[in-house]
């Protein structure tokens, strides 16, 4: 059996949310960003005073008791993330929510936290997901899956060209430096690390605009 699931894994800043998003809109279903779910949980125990110093699981245990995360539709019909009962906000894009969510995305209770209510999502019928490990734990058995990439130095200048994201002062280098450390913890993490899924399509999109690479997509599921 297969998941009616278009999965998206990729590194940091690799266009995976611009392509997702237009690729739902191309095929008009709904769409799942994963890592807001990440970074919601990051916010949420940042509030609650989880630093790099004491990330662990007993940190995290009594932030993911209280934290309701839910993906609703809306009236339009696309999936908004909301935490506590509010739609969440810029501040999952802020440079501190950056450099802390590997940390706590490589935790075992977060990841088996936003599995479970991950897979329930697939429930509501055809849609995108994407994130890190969508097509290799999430849904391997996912009809479609994607791996998209782009070379250090394209991902580092499309970073600060992201719509909500805040980084003042930073420099191209400091960006670079950032990403780089997200993808070393993604993909050394001993639970669903960051890489291909076997039967993934990997996608480089260096050099390619947005919609070359939803058109490949596009393409793709299409045929
Ligand atoms: O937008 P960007 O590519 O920078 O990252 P994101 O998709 O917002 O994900 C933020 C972080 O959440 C990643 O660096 C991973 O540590 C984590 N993540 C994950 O572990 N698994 C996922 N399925 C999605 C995100």
């Amino acid at each position: 059996m297969t998941t009616d699931v278009i999965a998206i894994d990729g590194p940091a800043a690799s266009g995976k949310s611009t392509v997702a998003a237009g690729l739902a809109e191309r095929l008009r279903i709904p769409y799942i960003n994963t890592g807001s779910m990440y970074r919601a949980i990051t916010l949420a125990a940042m509030r609650r005073g989880v630093s790099a110093a004491n990330c662990t699981e007993a940190a995290l245990a009594p932030v993911l008791e209280r934290l309701q995360l839910d993906y609703v539709r809306n009236d339009a019909g696309h999936f908004v993330l909301r935490m506590d009962g509010h739609e969440t906000d810029a501040a999952l894009r802020s440079a501190e929510v950056a450099a802390l969510v590997s940390p706590v995305a490589a935790l075992p209770n977060v990841r088996a936290w936003l599995r479970e209510r991950q897979r329930a999502l697939a429930a509501a019928g055809r849609l995108v997901m994407e994130g890190r490990d969508i097509g290799t734990e999430i849904f391997p058995d996912a009809r479609f899956k994607f791996f998209l990439t782009a070379t250090p130095e394209e991902r580092a200048r499309r970073r600060p060209a992201q719509s909500g994201e805040n980084f003042d002062g930073a420099t191209l280098e400091s960006v670079a430096a950032a990403i780089a450390e997200r993808d070393r913890i993604d993909s050394t993490r001993t639970v669903a690390p960051l890489r291909p899924a076997a039967d993934a399509v990997l996608v480089d999109s260096t050099g390619l605009e947005v919609d070359e690479v939803v058109n490949l997509l596009a393409r793709k599921v299409m045929e």
